[in-house]
């Protein structure tokens, strides 16, 4: 299906923990796009050294980086451009963690040290990655930033917890810098807001398996898959998206244009 439509590009691609992560497959994707790009992810996920993998298969290297540490993305940024023997074409941020999501905590009752990391790790992290990127002037004029969201930004899903805060302040960021970015240097933000899919990520969020099924019966096309997300962000990053920008892009199958369907209303019937 390949048709080289990122030849020549180069990027780096945050957030491939394993094979089920989304950034992995876009990784896939870009390499047999004809894409070249640099890995990477917070020193802690190296460890479980997986990534290595998909660096030799994709014939790329790896630069570790806690997104949260402008030092570490200083040094990201400048080594990518040194690696790849140019400025940047796209990035993705692939990027999302809530400690209080993982320990349990309701959102009435969170831990605010906590609730600071969630904020910072998910969101705060794409402000930082386009503040560093803007500063060195390193990404192309009608370069693209991806970031990967999610609906619980517009609308309540109780189990999402703190982190619907952090794809809401994420999904600002995009509109906001993007703004700047494109006024500046023609460079486009946007964020893809994706169906629930299992991942590390999306596992930790309680009552996941219920949940990823009410999503199925309430998208008229299904859940969109991990490689189908991958594909959309290739779109963007092509040639073919290039005055796309500041928007969050929906791609779940139509679920949140959705109010009820038949299979889900008819769950409701007298028994
Ligand atoms: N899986 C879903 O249901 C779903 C739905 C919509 C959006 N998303 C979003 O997609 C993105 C990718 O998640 P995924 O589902 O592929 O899960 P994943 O667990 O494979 O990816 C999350 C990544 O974030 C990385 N990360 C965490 N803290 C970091 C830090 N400080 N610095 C750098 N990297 C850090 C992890 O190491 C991991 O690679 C996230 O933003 C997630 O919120 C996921």
């Amino acid at each position: 299906m390949a048709n080289n439509i990122l030849k020549g590009k180069r990027g780096i691609i945050f957030g491939a923990l394993n094979n089920q992560s989304i950034a992995w497959k876009v990784a896939e994707m870009a390499h047999e796009e004809g894409a070249e790009f640099v890995l990477t992810n917070a020193p802690i996920a190296m460890r479980m050294g997986e990534i290595k993998v998909l660096a030799e298969k994709t014939n790329s290297e790896i630069i570790p980086a806690d997104a949260t540490s402008e030092e570490d993305l200083d040094n990201l940024i400048e080594k990518s451009m040194e690696i790849l023997g140019g400025k940047i074409d796209f990035i993705l941020h692939s990027i999302g963690m809530s400690p209080n999501v993982r320990k349990g905590k309701h959102y009435t009752d969170i831990n605010y040290k906590f609730y600071n990391q969630t904020l910072d790790v998910s969101a705060g992290s794409l402000h930082k990655v386009l503040a560093t990127a803007m500063k060195k002037d390193a990404i192309n004029d009608w370069g693209s930033v991806v970031a990967l969201t999610y609906i619980a930004a517009q609308r309540i899903f109780p189990d999402y917890g703190d982190m619907a805060d952090a794809k809401s302040l994420l999904e600002s960021i995009t509109r906001s810098f993007g703004y700047h970015y494109g006024i500046k240097k023609k460079v486009r933000v946007n964020t893809i807001s994706q169906s629930p899919t299992v991942t590390t990520a999306g596992q930790g969020i309680k009552g996941f398996t219920e949940f990823i099924n009410f999503s199925e019966q309430m998208s008229p096309l299904g859940n969109a898959s991990a490689e189908a997300c991958a594909a959309y962000c290739i779109s963007m990053f092509s040639d073919y998206t290039k005055y796309v920008t500041m928007q969050n892009l929906f791609h779940d199958g139509g679920f949140s244009n959705t109010g009820v369907t038949q299979e889900v209303i008819e769950k409701f019937g007298d028994e």
